[in-house]
């Protein structure tokens, strides 16, 4: 089946989606996106995603390209049109096409905005997480603004393609004080040596994960307590679980760290249930 795009107000083959050589996202990264699970074909935390989505525009000063419904309308229409049930949707909005130039264009220059959909296998990630699955951890590396989600992902993608050598799914940032911030594209959890589920306090240098932050409400629901306090590599080590999250990954255990096992290198229990429960409440949720 053909692939189609939303590209600036039309959905085109996917093929031919374009931008302007000029655009900023192309010159400067200068733009912000968000991708949202699909789920049944219908959008998982949608609310959390537009959220985060015009914090971000806010940070930079970029106008929002639409309404909510409107965008709404667009991703959903995107997800229909690739016929995609379960899978991701991924929003980009960037500050436009103008003169090179590195200050902002003039006022009122339209942002340019595209949507693109795929499908996920599952089946082949349920199986991932069953088993389980391998992080190193590298050299945080990233500006001081690793909140807003920008499409200026270079150490991310250094960091991931480190990780995939090593055959791992994921890199975790190590800051200065030796402390783990959060992962190339996903944040970090731990249950520690003394049982204690802990994961970075968003007062740090870090995204703001929105399958984080549903996933602590569901905690909360639980009665499950959670500490909000950063842990070095050597505590994960030392953990009997480690796992993380985020729209791509859900909750996806974490088996091994830079070679060595997490606890007893088999995925634990509690991991394991706050991924059945994180499903659960986002397809019940999806929008
Ligand atoms: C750096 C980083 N941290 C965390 C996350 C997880 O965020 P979310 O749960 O909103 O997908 C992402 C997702 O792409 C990310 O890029």
């Amino acid at each position: 089946m053909s692939r189609i795009a939303y590209v600036n107000g039309r959905y085109v083959p996917h093929g031919q989606g374009a931008v302007h050589i000029e655009d900023r996202g192309f010159q400067f990264a200068d733009g912000v996106y968000e991708v949202w699970a699909v789920m049944g074909g219908r959008l998982s935390d949608a609310a959390g995603h537009f959220e985060r989505l015009d914090r971000s525009l806010a940070e930079l000063s970029i106008d929002p390209p639409m309404s909510r419904a409107a965008l709404t309308v667009v991703l959903k229409e995107t997800v229909r049109r690739n016929r995609v049930r379960e899978g991701l949707v991924y929003l980009q909005v960037t500050r436009g096409v103008a003169p090179r130039d590195h200050a902002f264009p003039a006022p009122g220059t339209p942002v340019s905005v595209i949507v693109t959909a795929h499908a996920i296998d599952r089946a082949a990630t349920e199986v991932r997480a069953e088993k389980g699955a391998a992080v190193i951890t590298v050299p945080e590396t990233r500006w001081a603004r690793c909140d807003i989600k920008t499409v200026s992902l270079l150490p991310n993608v250094l960091a991931k393609q480190q990780a995939r050598a090593a055959g791992a799914v994921e890199a975790w940032f190590v800051d200065e004080l030796g402390l783990v911030t959060e992962g190339a594209s996903s944040n970090a959890w731990i249950i520690d040596k003394h049982g204690a589920l802990r994961t970075r306090d968003t007062q740090a240098n870090i995204l703001r994960g929105i399958t984080r932050q549903t996933l602590l409400a569901v905690m909360a629901r639980e009665g499950l307590k959670v500490e909000e306090r950063p842990f070095s590599p050597e505590e994960a080590k030392e953990a009997r679980e480690a796992f993380i999250t985020g729209a791509g990954t859900l909750v996806l255990p974490i088996v091994r760290i830079n070679g060595q096992p997490v606890g007893d290198g088999k995925v634990g229990p509690v991991a394991k249930r706050l991924r059945r429960l994180y499903i659960e409440e986002a397809r019940g949720t999806a929008l």
